[in-house]
């Protein structure tokens, strides 16, 4: 472990001894030939926790969005997703590049958005020279929305009100563990509402690579086409497969131990002269908080904080998120807070 605290992203975590001992133990074979049985053996667990039929392991989340949306998405259509949704602020424009589909967003504070929204940006019926909605994208947890958790009501809205429009409904699952685990619900309570749905295992859940996107089995089936066109079919994926196999073993529960410290960090920073909390309550690991300290330069105070051994990510000037993850502890939380104090009071 390095002695930075590093809060930038849960996807800073590096892979314990134990989650490599897995890795080297893993049986192996050709993933991209469907003869990996550590890969196959994560596939029917995560379709069976997701709600779905089948599932395809994928690099990254990324792909997982971009491949769902080759799949639903025709071009010239529509794409709905909550403005500062990852699809549209952090993909370099994959659904436009790819699927050839417009990005349409939903104004939300909190990231999750309901049928009444989508009817006021959708055009007249089909038969018009207008573009018509092939998808609709929810992200759970919503990131940017301060790592908001949509409920299963409001997704089932959702997945209901596709159906009937003949949209399909895609769930970017980056952090669908921590969702299920704040709400005390399984995973599946989401998932089975979409047609298609991913988890990610690079953010609280520790490993170093890797998610699987599920869906039904003509879905997945669909989507191994893309797959293979994006070269993402591998090899010896196996080990990684092996990793995440652990995570799902030993790394889901505990978010909760994570999301408590991303609530003793906002009380901690609410007190800070010069902090205002975007969300003052934070619902799963993210903390969101703006300087307000007149005069604060933001790379300064970054640097500063830096030599103390502590790292925020950026998310705009003056503006920073806290994400909390398993290589950061409670007392860590404190020893944050302190500096930042500290360093604002200089
Ligand atoms: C909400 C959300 N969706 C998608 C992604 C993309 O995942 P990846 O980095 O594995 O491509 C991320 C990454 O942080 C994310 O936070």
């Amino acid at each position: 472990m390095s002695d930075l605290i590093d809060l930038s992203s849960d996807t800073c975590t590096r892979p314990s001894a134990a989650m490599l001992a897995a890795m080297a133990n893993a049986k192996v074979g050709d993933e991209s030939k469907g003869r990996d049985p550590s890969v196959t053996a994560l596939c029917e667990r995560v379709a069976n926790l997701l709600g779905q039929q089948a599932a395809m392991f994928l690099p990254s989340g990324t792909m997982c969005n971009t491949i769902a949306a080759m799949v639903h998405c025709t071009p010239g259509s529509e794409v709905i997703a909550a403005q500062s949704s990852h699809v549209e602020a952090s993909e370099s424009g994959a659904i436009a590049a790819f699927a050839r589909a417009r990005l349409v967003t939903v104004p939300t504070t909190d990231g999750t958005f309901a049928p009444q929204d989508i009817e006021r940006l959708m055009h007249p019926s089909k038969g018009t020279r207008a573009p018509q909605v092939s998808g609709i994208f929810a992200e759970q947890t919503h990131n940017r929305c301060g790592g908001s958790a949509w409920d299963e009501d409001q997704l089932m809205k959702l997945g209901k009100f596709a159906r009937i429009n003949d949209i399909a409904f895609h769930i970017d699952g980056a952090r669908i563990m921590n969702a299920a685990i704040a709400l005390n619900v399984e995973p599946a309570a989401f998932g089975r509402h979409a047609d298609s749905v991913w988890m990610s295992f690079t953010k609280g859940l520790g490993c170093p690579v890797g998610s699987v996107l599920a869906g039904s089995k003509a879905f997945v089936e669909a989507a191994w086409e893309w797959k293979f066109r994006f070269g993402g079919g591998m090899r010896q994926a196996g080990v990684l497969a092996a990793a995440c196999l652990y995570a799902l073993d030993h790394n889901v529960e505990r978010l909760a131990e994570d999301h408590a410290n991303a609530a003793v960090l906002a009380m901690r920073l609410a007190k800070i002269d010069g902090v205002e909390l975007l969300w003052p309550e934070p619902g799963t690991n993210m903390v969101f908080f703006d300087i307000t300290k007149p005069q604060t330069n933001t790379d300064a105070l970054t640097q500063r904080l830096a030599k103390r051994g502590i790292r925020f990510g950026i998310e705009g000037p003056l503006r920073f998120r806290a994400v909390t993850h398993l290589d950061v502890s409670t007392s860590d939380m404190g020893t944050v807070a302190e500096a930042l104090a500290q360093e604002l009071a200089r």
